[in-house]
């Protein structure tokens, strides 16, 4: 039996995916407690350091939910975010770490079901994956 439960950090951008991921808590519906949620204002604002930082804090996965493509409220942040998030995979795969212990995806404001399924997602995939393997 597996009981490892494992630790996200999911960057949620503030006018699409955490709305969202807010109308899932206001509908009460139900999904893994794993993700710790950080918002903000746009996924164009996710610095890949933020990401590393929580790999090395800890984390076992990290997801960066975004507006859909031409949704985004500053224009062109999310097409910057996937294009940082394609570097990013390379850098992790160069650190033994796997590509899908780090992904990015979009929710709109009106997919909370969406929202509940992706991150039902995630925690099955890095729960699959085991604990992140550190350096010490
Ligand atoms: S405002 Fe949502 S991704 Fe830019």
């Amino acid at each position: 039996m597996n009981n490892f439960e494992p630790k996200i950090v999911g960057f949620l951008c503030n006018w699409c995916s955490y709305a969202g991921a807010d109308k899932a808590g206001t509908a009460q519906s139900i999904y893994p407690p794993n993700v710790n949620i950080i918002k903000v204002m746009c996924s164009g604002r996710v610095d890949p350091q933020f990401i590393m930082k929580a790999f090395e804090k800890g984390a076992d996965g990290v997801i960066i939910l975004a507006c859909h493509p031409g949704d985004c409220h500053y224009k062109e942040g999310n097409f910057r975010a996937i294009q940082r998030h394609q570097l990013l995979l390379k850098l992790l795969g160069q650190l033994g770490i796997e590509k899908e212990r780090c992904r990015f995806d979009y929710v709109s404001a009106g997919e909370s079901e969406r929202f509940v399924l992706i991150i039902k997602d995630m925690v099955s995939i890095i729960k699959e994956l085991g604990p992140i393997k550190r350096s010490s």
